[in-house]
C-alpha cells in the first residue's frame, strides 16, 4: 500500500536502521523496487525528484503510475518528492496525494530558509504529509562537488524547532551523482547531529558511500539513505550488456526488462546493507 514515511522513520531512527529511500525516472524503477520491497518486507520510499519532473515536462504522469504502481503492492511505499524549492509543485505532489515531500531552500538565506520551509511544513501536515528539508548545502547536483560543507549541529537543532520539520538532510561529506563508490563520511559528526536533532536524519548522494561506510553511518545516526545514480548504475549497466548481446533486438521490453531485474536483485542488496526497516 501506500504509507506515509512516519512510521518507518521513527522506527529506523530508534533502532539504528536505514530507511531506503530511492529515485524514480521511469516506470521501472518503481516496479523494480516494489519487487524488492515485495521480497524482503522492507518499507521503500519512491521518490521523484524536481528535476525528473522537469524531464518529463510534467508531474502527474509518472506520479499517478508510481502511485497505482504502490497501491498495487503488498509491501508498504512512500510516494515523496525530492528536491523540490518550487512551491507550486510541492502544493501539486500534495494535491496528488504524496505521503512525503523534501522543500529544500538550503541555497536560500538562513531566515528565508527557515520560513518558506515553514509555511510548507504547515501545508503538508494539514493533508498528513511529511516534510524533509536540507541545512548546508549537499553539493553534485549541477557537477559541481563540494564534499567538504558541513552541518552545524547548534543550527540543525535550531532549524528543525523553528520549523517543525519531520526529517532532516545534513551535509556530512557526501556529494551527489558519484560513479565511484569513494566518498568519506564524518561519523562523529554524524553522532553529534543525532544527540543534537530528534527527528531522523537523511544522507543524500549515498551512491558514492561504500557499503561499510554506509552501515557505519546508520549506526553513528543517520536514518534515511538516498541512492539514485547507483541504481541507475545497475540499470544502464545491464541494457548496455543487453544491446551488445542482442545488437538485433529493437523491443524495449526485452533490454528495460533485463535494467529492471538487474535493479530489483541490487536493491534487495543494498536493503541488507543499509538493515533496512
Ligand atoms: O536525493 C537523491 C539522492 O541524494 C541521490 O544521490 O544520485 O548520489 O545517489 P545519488
Ligand atoms: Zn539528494
Amino acid at each position: 500500500p501506500l504509507v506515509t514515511p512516519h512510521d518507518a522513520l521513527r522506527r529506523a531512527r530508534r533502532e539504528r536502521r536505514g530507511l531506503a529511500a530511492f529515485n524514480v525516472i521511469q516506470l521501472e524503477h518503481a516496479e523494480a523496487y516494489a519487487a524488492a520491497a515485495e521480497a524482503t518486507g522492507c518499507t521503500i520510499v519512491l521518490q521523484i525528484s524536481q528535476n525528473a519532473v522537469r524531464y518529463r515536462g510534467a508531474l502527474a504522469p509518472l506520479a499517478k503510475a508510481v502511485t497505482a504502481v504502490a497501491e498495487a503492492s503488498s509491501a508498504p511505499l512512500v510516494l515523496h518528492l525530492d528536491h523540490a524549492d518550487d512551491r507550486a509543485l510541492v502544493r501539486e505532489a500534495l494535491e496528488l496525494g504524496f505521503t512525503s515531500v523534501m522543500f529544500d531552500a538550503s541555497a536560500l538565506p538562513y531566515a528565508d530558509n527557515v520560513a518558506s520551509t515553514a509555511e510548507v511544513v504547515a501545508e503538508a501536515h494539514a493533508v498528513g504529509a511529511a516534510v524533509e528539508a536540507e541545512l548546508g548545502e549537499i553539493g553534485g547536483k549541477d557537477g559541481v562537488h563540494a564534499p567538504g560543507v558541513r552541518t552545524d549541529p547548534k543550527e540543525a537543532a535550531e532549524f528543525v524547532r523553528d520549523t517543525g520539520v519531520d526529517s532532516l538532510a545534513v551535509a556530512v561529506g557526501s556529494s551527489h551523482a558519484m560513479l565511484e563508490r569513494t566518498a568519506v563520511l564524518d561519523l562523529d559528526l554524524i553522532d553529534e547531529l543525532r544527540k543534537a536533532v530528534d527527528v531522523p536524519l537523511v544522507l543524500h548522494g549515498s551512491s558514492g558511500v561504500p557499503d561499510a561506510t554506509l552501515t557505519a553511518a546508520i549506526r553513528a545516526g543517520m536514518t534515511k539513505i538516498n541512492i539514485a545514480t547507483h541504481l541507475n548504475h545497475a540499470l544502464t549497466d545491464a541494457v548496455r550488456n543487453y544491446l551488445a548481446e542482442h545488437p538485433t533486438v529493437v523491443d524495449p521490453r526485452k533490454y528495460l526488462g533485463a535494467g529492471r531485474a538487474a535493479m530489483t536483485e541490487e536493491v534487495i542488496r543494498l536493503l541488507g546493507v543499509l538493515d533496512a526497516v
